[in-house]
């Protein structure tokens, strides 16, 4: 499991914050920040692609983001909804797997099906896997997945054997991660130091990378400069 160095990680997981602060400072509403940095997005898919990341994960809208002012939330909506359509043309452009992780039961129902039809029409695409967290929360996936455990159980489905034989690597699927390999680095950007319930299992494990830099400024460049900051790292995995 010890890295070599010099090597890109396979999954880089990022949280991008600071929309709401790149617009202030241009004396600009917040959801002009949210409109840039869903184009912060979309090169920067094409550009961890170019620099060798196989899986990118974005934090785009938390289990606790509903807490904003309604006409936010409004405008987060409207900036998906615009994006899982163009996504699908540029899924298909760059080869490019698309999956959501996050409950969309509680997205409207229009969003739900654009979700469908893009995980559907790009799920055989080869290059870039990339996931995107909607209504995401990392209690609530974890609440989830013991909940439909259970559910197996009570069902028979699942038996006391089996339950008692389950392993950390079983439980994973039933994450909404099932599948994916866990990410080795974290992103996050704007000067927060914490991870405001993303993905706490799979993280376990990962660098963690903070750079002040705000979501819509996020670059190439920048992109780099984590994954140089990756390599200089001593992986020790528990070991001495
Ligand atoms: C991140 O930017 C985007 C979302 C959480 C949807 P913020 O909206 O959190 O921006 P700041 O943190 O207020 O600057
Ligand atoms: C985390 O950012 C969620 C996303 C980036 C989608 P927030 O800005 O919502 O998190 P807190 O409130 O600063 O912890
Ligand atoms: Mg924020």
């Amino acid at each position: 499991m010890k890295d070599e160095g010099g090597r890109v990680p396979q999954h880089v997981a990022i949280i991008m914050d600071g929309n709401g602060r790149w617009a202030k400072k241009r004396m600009m509403p917040r959801t002009y920040g949210h409109a840039q940095g869903s184009r912060t997005v979309e090169r920067i898919c094409e550009d961890a692609y170019r620099l060798g990341v196989r899986y990118l994960t974005v934090y785009a809208f938390s289990t606790e983001n509903w807490k904003r002012p309604p006409e936010e939330i409004e405008t987060l909506m409207d900036l998906l909804r615009d994006y899982m359509k163009d996504c699908i043309k540029t899924s298909k452009k760059n080869n490019m797997r698309v999956r959501i992780i996050g409950d969309i039961s509680r997205l409207d129902a229009d969003l739900q099906e654009s979700i469908r039809a893009l995980e559907e029409a790009s799920r055989n695409n080869t290059g870039l896997n990339f996931q995107v967290a909607l209504n995401y929360g990392g209690r609530d996936e974890l609440l989830r997945a013991a909940k439909r455990l259970a559910g197996q159980c009570l069902r028979g489905e699942l038996t006391a054997g089996a339950l008692a034989d389950m392993q950390e690597k079983d439980f994973e699927n039933y994450l909404d991660t099932r599948g994916i390999p866990e990410p080795e680095l974290l992103i996050r950007t704007s000067g927060e130091m914490r991870l405001s319930n993303f993905m706490p299992w799979q993280l376990a494990y990962a660098e963690l990378y903070f750079t002040d830099v705000l979501w819509p400024d996020f670059n190439k460049k920048e992109l780099q400069k984590a994954i140089d900051y990756y390599n200089k790292r001593d992986r020790r995995f528990g070991g001495i």
